[in-house]
């Protein structure tokens, strides 16, 4: 298969920059102390978490979802949910996957412990905690402080729990792109969180993590004295946000579309609009045709801005680098993952969407088998 030959709108994924990018990370982990916890969400496909791990300099896998997490379980056997799993059968499904790796969660409230831990003695497991710190995201997270030592306190004495230390995640500090105040920033955030580690420790409870960082603070946070792994996730793919940074990673995958339309010499449209890449962080940016920028996207079409005598006609290939890795690829079902024309291999984006919401095959065929038979034909 070529590239010309994929369907569009569809990702494509640089193999020879997204293995670089992979190889520079995991450079920077392997000599430690602080190793690298690759974030799933980033990219929800358990080939390229494969690689990841295969890199080295790994301690596991970090998951935002129940279902990535059940994904991730199938590649590593240490999985840390960096967020709170409060609601409808996710405890549940929690412990059902510690009976086959080790899972840890992130906890911000005794509601959340509680129901862990009612989880965890039903399955007969233990699950690890950590207290999940505001470090100044102002998103989850409990003070740090007294605020984080009662609530570890109250995890250590529960029972089916295991407290395993602390996270807290500088996310409001990851798109700043001046270096100076970006690492002044992760300086100041990291303190309250190693010196609230040093407390826990000092009290006799268990800290052997801490866990912060992402992609914009990979290099500040993980060479902290007292931060034992870093979340990063955009780094392995990349996107025009994170671009900005002066981060050592290349653009990696693209979003790739076909235009449909060429209604006037400044102007072609292309058939892929947000419902193919998110425009949260910004619209995408046009790859390789100097001067050309995306002016809009509606739901299927990117109109596209061209420079005088700019050739971009009906049928022609345009690749647009999107704003933000995540949600673009959760929008998508596999990556083709190419070389120089040739498409290599097609990956599932397995743990997209919500799994748990899938519609189940046993239902489906029931209901086919009723409509089929409804459609038979009467006879006359
Ligand atoms: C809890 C958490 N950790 C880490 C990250 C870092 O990811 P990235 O490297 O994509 O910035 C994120 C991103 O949103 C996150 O929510």
């Amino acid at each position: 298969m070529r590239i010309a030959d994929i369907p569009t709108p569809a990702l494509v994924v640089d193999l020879a920059a997204m293995t670089r990018n992979i190889e520079r990370m995991a450079a920077f982990f392997r000599t430690g102390p602080c190793r690298l916890r690759p974030h799933f969400k980033a990219h929800k496909t358990p080939e390229i978490a494969r690689r990841q791990l295969a890199a080295g300099g790994c301690t596991g896998l970090t998951c935002a979802t129940v279902g990535e997490a059940e994904r991730a379980a199938d590649l590593c056997d240490d999985i840390l949910l960096a967020n709170e799993p409060v609601g409808p059968g996710k405890c549940e499904r929690l412990g059902a996957l510690a009976r086959r790796v080790a899972v840890t969660v992130a906890v911000d409230s005794t509601a959340a412990l509680e129901a862990i831990a009612a989880a965890a003695t039903r399955a007969g497991v233990t699950i690890g905690v950590l207290v999940d710190v505001n470090v100044g995201q102002m998103r989850c997270g409990v003070a740090p402080g007294d605020e984080a030592l009662r609530l570890a306190r109250r995890v250590a004495g529960t029972k089916g729990i295991a407290l395993r230390g602390l996270m807290g995640y500088e996310g409001h500090l990851q798109p700043v792109a001046d270096r100076a105040e970006r690492e002044a920033g992760a300086h100041r955030a990291m303190e309250g969180l190693v010196a609230t580690a040093r407390r826990l420790r000092e009290t006799g409870l268990p800290c052997d993590i801490v866990s912060a960082g992402g992609t914009g603070t990979y290099d500040i946070s993980g060479r902290i004295e007292g931060i034992t792994e870093i979340q990063a996730g955009s780094y392995v793919l990349m996107d025009s946000d994170y671009g900005r940074l002066d981060v050592p990673f290349e653009q990696a995958f693209w979003v790739l579309g076909t235009v449909i339309s060429r209604p006037d010499p400044t102007r072609s449209v292309a058939d892929c609009g947000h419902k193919a890449m998110t425009k949260d962080h910004g619209l995408p940016t046009v790859r390789g045709i100097e001067g050309a920028i995306v002016a809009a996207l509606n739901d299927e079409h990117a109109m596209i801005a061209l420079p005088a005598g700019a050739s971009l006609n009906v049928g022609d290939r345009i690749y647009l680098r999107p704003s933000h890795t995540d949600p673009t690829i959760n929008l998508h079902d596999v990556l083709y993952a190419v070389e120089d024309d040739a498409v290599i291999d097609v990956w599932p984006i397995a743990a997209r969407g919500y799994p748990e919401h899938r519609y189940p095959s046993s239902a489906r065929t029931a209901r086919n088998s009723t409509d089929g038979q409804s459609r038979q034909p009467r006879p006359v």
